[in-house]
């Protein structure tokens, strides 16, 4: 079984003019594409065997592990898939999801960073000093508080002995040059600050339920 392309939950047009289409279509088939391609190279070439049938998950978590051979294309592959599948989910078109966190995900954003306004400029802070490729993330750690953290290239909050800052994640922000480029050129903290506008807070709140169960994202799309 091979890793495959999760189709999106919206048109590639749904997120305008917050995210525009053409960047939508390439990222998804295009660079998403690319790194599931390079994923199943490796999977399936010479030094893939113990990585065959493992979940994505798993993956991430254990890339260290990885023959060493193939350790860094499967630690910028997996991570590519499995942040791109995440991120997909966690937008929405405006007015189709909750457009702020309420509840039990409110409640802890208040208590660990004062307010919802507060804690979106720390992230986007996080996002905008992030040098060179990377993402931002909002996870919970094994104390069940929230944190902000960013990674460089395709690393995650799930990869053991990688993640300077390990946890769940519940909420990230690609921030490589290729999420925005065609459309805000060199502007990196606007389109920080359009993206708010297509958070998909309803499944940033599933995912705070699952991390507070210890679970990490399930991301309900086919990932083989
Ligand atoms: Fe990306």
């Amino acid at each position: 079984m091979s890793f495959a392309l999760p189709s999106l939950l919206y048109d590639y047009a749904a997120l305008e003019p917050h995210i525009d289409a053409l960047t939508m279509q390439i990222h998804h088939t295009k660079h998403h594409g690319t790194y599931i391609n390079n994923l199943n190279g490796a999977i399936q070439g010479e030094h893939g065997g113990s990585l065959k049938g493992l979940s994505l998950e798993a993956i991430c978590r254990n890339v260290n592990s990885a023959p060493e051979a193939v350790r860094t294309t499967v630690r910028n592959n997996s991570g590519g898939h499995w942040n791109h599948t995440f991120f997909w989910t966690i937008m929405a078109p405006s007015g189709t999801a909750a457009s702020a966190p309420s509840g039990a995900l409110k409640n802890a954003i208040e208590s660990q960073f004062g307010s919802v306004d507060s804690f979106k400029d720390q992230f986007n802070k996080a996002a905008a000093g992030r040098f060179g490729s990377g993402w931002a993330w909002l996870c919970m750690n094994q104390n069940k508080q929230l944190f902000i953290t960013s990674t460089p290239n395709q690393d995650n909050p799930l990869m053991s002995g990688i993640a300077e800052k390990p946890g769940l994640p519940i909420l990230g922000l690609d921030v490589w040059e290729h999420a925005y480029y065609l459309k805000y050129q060199n502007r990196r903290p606007e389109y920080i600050a359009a993206w708010w506008n297509v958070v998909n807070w309803d499944t940033v709140a599933k995912y705070y339920d699952e991390a507070s169960s210890g679970k990490a994202p399930v991301l309900d799309v086919p990932l083989q």
